[in-house]
């Protein structure tokens, strides 16, 4: 397809496999329903973040990043609406949910956050992470509001904890983790790949740059075993959230057949 992005000339349809996976290991492992903790749940318990993290530089200045929580909050809704017990730990800036259903709870900084996790991740069955935390924090904050100065300022950054690589490593059996990347178009599934490896996590949502300032989402969901999946055309951000939620089955089936 001529302009299409490099990824898509492997797509075939919805699901597809890498290069070199043997296609009978899927088709013999039992049907995802038989197999999948989730669908023998009838009230799954999903945690879901979404929206940027604002590390404080004085009392008013923050640094943060351009995410709006749109993606985190359609999963929200979605989730919700199939009667699932749906947490949300939302970012600022971000438009809570009208979903009274839905327990909303917020956070500013990247501590804030993994707070809410360590008192939420435990008694979940699900956590998806959608929220844009930032790799770096100021090692201070500056009381008060730091006064202009005709010479350079310096920050010194200290990098943040990787939340979702320190969840994923007590994850248990029986907990599913998915994270988002937000890749180069040409590195989308290598990038993506080697995130997913790197943080231990079930599955990764690659997402293009430009996803964060659209509305539309054209990600590829990279799993267990080299599987990969993706919507056969770019989606509303609320329509991949479905979409993303009906596969939570196979990438249940593909962790435990590991
Ligand atoms: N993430 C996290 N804790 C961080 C940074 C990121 O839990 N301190 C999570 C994000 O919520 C997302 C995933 O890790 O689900 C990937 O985030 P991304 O920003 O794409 O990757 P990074 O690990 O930050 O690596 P890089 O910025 O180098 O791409």
């Amino acid at each position: 397809m001529p302009g299409s992005p490099p990824y898509r000339k492997k797509r075939k349809g919805s699901l597809w496999q890498s290069p070199g996976m043997n296609p009978p290991q899927i088709a013999r492992t039992r049907p995802w329903r038989e197999t999948s903790p989730l669908m023998a749940s009838h009230n799954p318990r999903i945690l879901i973040t979404a929206g940027p993290t604002y590390e404080p530089i004085d009392e008013v200045r923050f640094i943060g990043n351009r995410s709006s929580g749109r993606m985190g909050v359609s999963l929200a809704e979605n989730a919700s609406g199939r009667g699932w017990r749906t947490t949300l730990l939302l970012g600022p800036g971000c438009q809570t949910p009208s979903d009274q259903t839905i327990t909303v709870m917020r956070f500013r900084t990247s501590a804030q956050l993994k707070m809410l996790l360590g008192e939420h991740w435990r008694d979940s069955d699900v956590l998806i992470m959608a929220a844009a935390v930032s790799d770096y924090a100021p090692s201070d904050t500056i009381s008060g509001k730091h006064p202009r100065q005709s010479g350079p300022l310096t920050l010194t950054l200290e990098p943040t904890t990787d939340l979702l690589a320190e969840l994923a490593e007590d994850c248990r059996k029986d907990q599913t983790i998915i994270g988002f990347a937000l890749e180069e178009i040409g590195n989308l599934r290598s990038n993506g790949e080697s995130k997913r490896i790197r943080k231990g996590v079930d599955a990764i949502v690659a997402n293009p740059l430009d996803t964060m300032d659209s509305d539309m989402v054209d990600a590829l969901l990279l799993m267990a075993h080299g599987r990969e999946a993706a919507p056969d055309r770019p989606l509303t951000k609320t329509d991949f959230a479905g979409w993303l939620l009906d596969q939570l089955p196979m990438i249940q089936t593909l962790k435990q057949t590991q």
